[in-house]
């Protein structure tokens, strides 16, 4: 008896050994999210605060500081100054005077100004001291057990995976795009999986397909052959006399062990994916916290609803034509609901039942209960807030997966979007009118809303299990697709297709040498006969 509870006390030590290396130690992560994108950060900050919670050490090259976060000891910031004022080039490049001129700029243009504020920003950040540093550190071994960077034009920082021979995960604030394909071995059909900036469905035309195959391969050969030697340059000048050899960008991005991406269904097509691309769409968004007292009130006191309006943190309110404000401002005046208005700016007189702030706190407004509708830019964090809370979206999208977030919107009957450029009063009502007393895009938002939040696994908690999964398992080489480390023509079959279309001509061409043999010795049996 006695012996047999022995045995299962020791039992139960070795199960406890057994199970220690689930759990990882702390480890030392090096973050570098260098592209100083507001909303980016949305992702980072509580990607970050869950590492830090979750007992690990975090380094950060930082675009903007998190020191309100207040993450304690084990989190070092290394902060990028000044901020880079990246829109100041795009400006520049394109004579835009405000970003609501952006509504105009096509598709090429917008890949093209992606890569040239990746190319700056990404340079901005290498030449400062304190990342140098970083790069010239004499000692590299069991520093640091993780890169993890941003998947959005900063691919020279990747090399820092090599200097301290440690594995990588990137985070994508788009979620997926098709140029993903490349890097993680896979193949993704233009047939029915739309370009991240157009705004198409799964459900394309012939001429929707034509457009998304152009599109996809123009951003593909574009990336190969003008955006990635500018990269490696780059690279190769601040990793030149550090690494023994500085690895292509094309050859570093196959080195990424987990991608963790900002989407997740319904708000992404159906798509092919790869066991190391993992959604993890939403995790910049926690439990409501309680309201400022004043919009608390305002609030409560919308019996008739309220409309929440936000452009989101590049375009700003305050920045649209004065014509525009005021048509907004007489449609608000003559409606019973109350509208909140991120408006960045001071304005005259307001109708009694409009309230405006530099700055609301947009989740938890968007819980309210009285919020009927969200008007947005459809950005995707947004987008994935007013899905969370099921609140029916009016949108007004100016540029990149702005476009294509709001069709799916719209497709899926939560949405209705309009152009910035055609809005009149008639139409701005109208839509208003329809998302609030048409019960039918609360009913499809509610249904949105509810396979949106039905996980296996809480977002955050997920981001964090597959960081510490690529640590534990030391890159999780197992996850490594063969298939990159092919050449194209072996890994799209190229090489079979010839060499079984060659064997079939030369099959045929030998038939054919033999049937004319043939013939021809019959030919001159028959000629010697007669003779
Ligand atoms: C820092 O991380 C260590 C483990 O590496 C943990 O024991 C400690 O509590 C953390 N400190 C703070 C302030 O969170
Ligand atoms: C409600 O909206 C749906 C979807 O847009 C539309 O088909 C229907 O006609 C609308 N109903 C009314 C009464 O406007």
């Amino acid at each position: 008896m006695k012996l047999s509870r022995f045995r299962l006390l020791l039992l139960s030590c070795f199960l406890i050994i057994e199970q220690a290396p689930q759990t990882t130690r702390a480890s030392k992560i090096l973050a570098v999210y260098a592209f100083p994108g507001k909303s980016h950060y949305m992702m980072h900050t509580a990607l970050i605060r869950e590492l830090i919670a979750n007992g690990h050490q975090v380094t950060m090259i930082a675009a903007f500081s998190l020191e309100s976060q207040k993450l304690g000891s084990n989190y070092t910031e290394i902060l990028i100054e000044p901020v880079y004022d990246f829109w100041h080039d795009v400006k520049l490049s394109f004579g835009a005077q405000h970003l609501f001129e952006l509504t105009r700029m096509d598709n090429y243009d917008f890949l093209k100004m992606l890569q040239i504020i990746g190319l700056k920003t990404t340079e901005h950040a290498l030449k400062q001291p304190k990342v140098q540093a970083l790069i010239h550190a004499k000692e590299t071994e069991g520093v640091f057990d993780l890169l993890l960077a941003e998947q959005f034009y900063q691919e020279a920082f990747l090399a820092l995976a090599y200097k301290y021979r440690i594995p990588i995960v990137t985070t994508s604030t788009l979620g997926y795009e098709n140029h993903m394909s490349q890097m993680m071995g896979l193949i993704t059909p233009w047939s029915f999986v739309p370009h991240g900036f157009l705004p198409f469905t799964d459900r394309m035309s012939f001429f929707e397909r034509l457009k998304n195959s152009f599109v996809s391969m123009f951003e593909d050969l574009h990336r190969l052959l003008i955006y990635f030697p500018q990269m490696d340059a780059l690279t190769q000048q601040h990793f030149g006399n550090v690494l023994a050899e500085v690895p292509k960008v094309k050859d570093m991005e196959h080195q990424i062990s987990v991608m963790l991406l900002n989407s997740h269904a319904p708000l992404t097509t159906a798509r092919p994916t790869v066991d190391a691309m993992i959604p993890v769409g939403g995790m910049h968004i926690y439990p409501p916290k309680p309201l400022p007292a004043d919009i608390k009130a305002f609030l409560d006191g919308a019996t008739d609803g309220a409309i929440f309006f936000s452009l989101g943190s590049n375009v700003q309110s305050k920045d649209m034509p004065a014509d525009m404000v005021q048509l907004f401002l007489d449609v608000f005046r003559s409606l019973k609901q109350r509208i909140l208005w991120k408006f960045e700016d001071d304005m005259g007189a307001l109708p009694p039942n409009v309230m405006i702030k530099k700055w609301m706190p947009q989740a938890d407004i968007l819980a309210h209960r009285n919020v009927k509708v969200f008007i947005t830019h459809g950005g995707l964090f947004g987008t994935q807030e007013g899905v969370h809370y099921a609140v029916p979206l009016l949108g007004i999208p100016f540029y990149c997966d702005q476009h294509l977030n709001m069709n799916k919107a719209v497709l899926g009957g939560y949405a209705i979007s309009l152009h910035f450029q055609s809005i009149t009063k008639d139409i701005l009502r109208d839509s208003l009118m329809q998302l609030i007393y048409n019960a039918t895009f609360k009913e499809n938002m509610k249904q949105v809303s509810a396979v949106f939040r039905d996980r296996a696994m809480d977002a955050r908690k997920s981001a964090v299990y597959w960081i510490e999964y690529v640590i534990r398992h030391k890159g999780a080489p197992h996850m490594h697709l063969a298939g990159l480390d092919l050449n194209w023509f072996q890994f799209y079959l190229l090489d079979v297709i010839l060499f079984v279309v060659a064997t079939i001509i030369f099959t045929l061409l030998v038939l054919w040498l033999v049937v004319r043999l043939l013939l021809g010795s019959d030919r001159n049996y028959r000629k010697a006969k007669r003779h």
